[in-house]
């Protein structure tokens, strides 16, 4: 593990910043177009040492998508690979995370792997609770574990934006409860759903989830453990596959690490032996990843040799 120091971190996000004007802040989730997109930050939680940041790293903004590596960790816990993997699939799309496309052709409904919407749906659809609220705060403790920060909590006024615009992420639901892979009320599953979308960190919080994945499950700080290593090793899995979306294969050539992108310009990523980087910029390339935090991460995964392959 070739060391890492924070006027590395200076230096690559000073290097990439230029990079925001090449991409668009996400706007179909209302609330998400007031993001400036030359606001950027970086942090790294080593497993051994303190973190180290560089840019506005307590700025905090929603995690949206990586909150699918969260919510398959827990409905793993929860309910075993064989309750989960009965109801998603274990296979990159090759389709933007909010196609619809697949759901159709493949039978029945099942959607291909818990990092495209429908996926996420389903796995969050399993969440114990009674009903919304109880199964909002299952997410919000496993995240606030893995944190180590009680106060951790959803964006009120991004979840609400995106509950009341979310026609797309409610045609997935309905399609997959009228194939049986969904059960219950679809608008409380899209109410979870968006406020898990919602939670609100900053780079530094994220990169100690990295950190925990990182080392297998275990807090970087007491190693006690949060996951089972095997859940971890399936959560890093996915994201190596379909973590980037439709665009995880070219990154898995250029950066060769598991990493979450969201929507919101945020990037969880996992260096092996090493520790977590999060890297946040909200200028959006054509694919729904940070312009941003993809240079940075090329640029510092080819000068440290990070690639797990
Ligand atoms: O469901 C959505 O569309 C958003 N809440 C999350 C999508 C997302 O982050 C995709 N990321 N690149």
């Amino acid at each position: 593990m070739t060391e890492i120091l924070e006027k590395d971190l200076h230096h690559w996000l000073e290097h990439v910043r230029i990079y925001a004007n090449n991409g668009k802040v996400a706007d179909y989730i209302p609330a998400l177009a007031n993001q400036q997109p030359e606001i950027n930050a970086v942090a790294y939680f080593p497993l051994e040492g303190d973190v180290i940041h560089a840019g506005q790293s307590e700025y905090s903004f929603t995690i949206q998508s990586i909150s699918k590596v969260i919510t398959l960790a827990l409905a793993l816990v929860q309910h075993g690979e064989n309750a989960v993997f009965n109801r998603v699939g274990k296979e990159p799309s090759s389709d933007p995370f909010y196609s619809i496309a697949k759901l159709e052709v493949e039978s029945p409904g099942k959607p291909f792997n818990p990092m495209i919407n429908a996926g996420a749906l389903a796995v969050t659809n399993m969440i114990r609770g009674r009903n919304s609220e109880e199964m909002v705060e299952e997410v919000l403790q496993l995240v606030r574990l893995l944190t180590n920060d009680e106060e951790v909590y959803y964006d009120e006024e991004v979840a609400k934006s995106e509950f009341e615009t979310a026609f797309l992420n409610r045609s997935l639901a309905y399609f997959m409860k009228q194939n049986g892979i969904i059960t219950g009320s679809v608008e409380e599953l899209i109410d979870v759903y968006t406020k898990q979308c919602a939670i609100s960190l900053n780079v530094k919080q994220l990169a100690r989830i990295g950190a925990v994945f990182a080392n297998d499950g275990r807090d970087p700080d007491t190693n006690n453990p949060l996951i089972p290593s095997h859940v971890a090793r399936i959560c890093k899995t996915f994201m190596v596959t379909c973590g980037m979306y439709n665009a995880s294969g070219t990154f898995a050539i250029e950066v060769g690490i598991p990493a979450k992108s969201g929507v919101s310009g945020a990037i969880m990523s996992i260096i092996k032996g090493g520790g977590g980087l999060a890297v946040f910029g909200p200028s959006l390339d054509e694919r729904g990843n940070s312009v941003v935090g993809m240079q940075f991460l090329q640029k510092l995964a080819q000068e440290k040799r990070w690639s797990i392959f």
